[in-house]
């Protein structure tokens, strides 16, 4: 059987039949503001606090300092802490854009890796690191290129996607198939705020529970629910459609 790593998210380890498949790459998608940078920074987090894991979390989106703050706004408080020791560490935006091409900002992750050991890596977002490439070809081949870095170095990997729709009606892109795992944030509006849900849709080698499930974001970051009072997708008009 192979080795699992822990999502660091209460409840939603059980859905995977126990974690993440080690040195595999789990593509996180939904809309902004569903809680996709919070999964990334908390799973790196427990990964130190948890599993005695270092990760690396590559940010085409924002500053260290915003990261930093997420980290704080959910109550992660020693995340400055693991940071500044060097068990997380932090590519941001600044230092990933300054970089013109693919290789010379692969290079500087390459460089982050060497003679260290990490075992967790987010990229976040795919859809910002994809600007790099200018066609549909090139893209295919960097991305490839980009998950053996990844599984070469023995990393397990989120990679986060920026997504308008669950469902889209575009095609589907290369990214969905090239991950071994494909994990959905949806968020509903509601009088007093949002629903927030996730769904597994695929996870290579492992037997998961595809039904979707209520989570919150709160202090610890986020909790997955199980389905409270036979809650069901489908089954009355006041549940979200899709
Ligand atoms: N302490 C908190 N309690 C509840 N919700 C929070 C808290 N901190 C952040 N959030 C929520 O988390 C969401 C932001 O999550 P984020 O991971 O940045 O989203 P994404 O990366 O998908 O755009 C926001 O909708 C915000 O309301
Ligand atoms: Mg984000």
């Amino acid at each position: 059987m192979s080795e699992l790593v822990s999502t660091g998210v209460p409840g939603l380890d059980s859905i995977l039949s126990g974690g993440i498949t080690k040195q595999s790459t789990v593509l996180v998608s939904g809309n902004p503001g569903t809680g996709k940078s919070i999964f990334g920074i908390q799973y790196l987090y427990t990964g130190v606090t948890d599993n005695d894991q270092r990760g690396v979390y590559v940010s085409f989106e924002e500053d260290e300092a915003d990261i930093r703050a997420a980290a704080e706004s959910v109550g992660l408080d020693r995340f400055d802490e693991l940071v500044d020791a060097g068990d997380i560490v932090i590519l941001d935006k600044r230092q990933m854009l300054r970089e013109t091409d693919f290789s010379t900002a692969v290079d500087k992750l390459l460089d982050t890796l060497k003679g260290e050991s990490f075992d967790r890596l987010v990229l976040d977002s795919l859809s910002m690191f994809q600007l790099f490439f200018e066609d549909e070809q090139e893209k295919r081949t960097y991305l490839l290129k980009f998950s053996d870095i990844l599984k070469d170095n023995g990393l397990t990997s989120l990679l986060i996607n920026e997504q308008a729709a669950v469902f889209p009606d575009t095609e589907v892109g290369l990214e969905n198939f090239l991950t071994d795992g494909n994990v959905y944030f949806i968020q509903t509006p509601t009088d007093s705020g949002v629903n927030r849900y996730v769904w597994v849709a695929k996870m290579r080698k492992q037997d998961i529970d595809t039904d979707i499930f209520p989570m919150d974001i709160g202090q610890g970051g986020i909790t997955v629910h199980d389905r409270a009072g036979g809650f069901s997708m489908m089954s009355r008009s006041d549940e979200p459609s899709f």
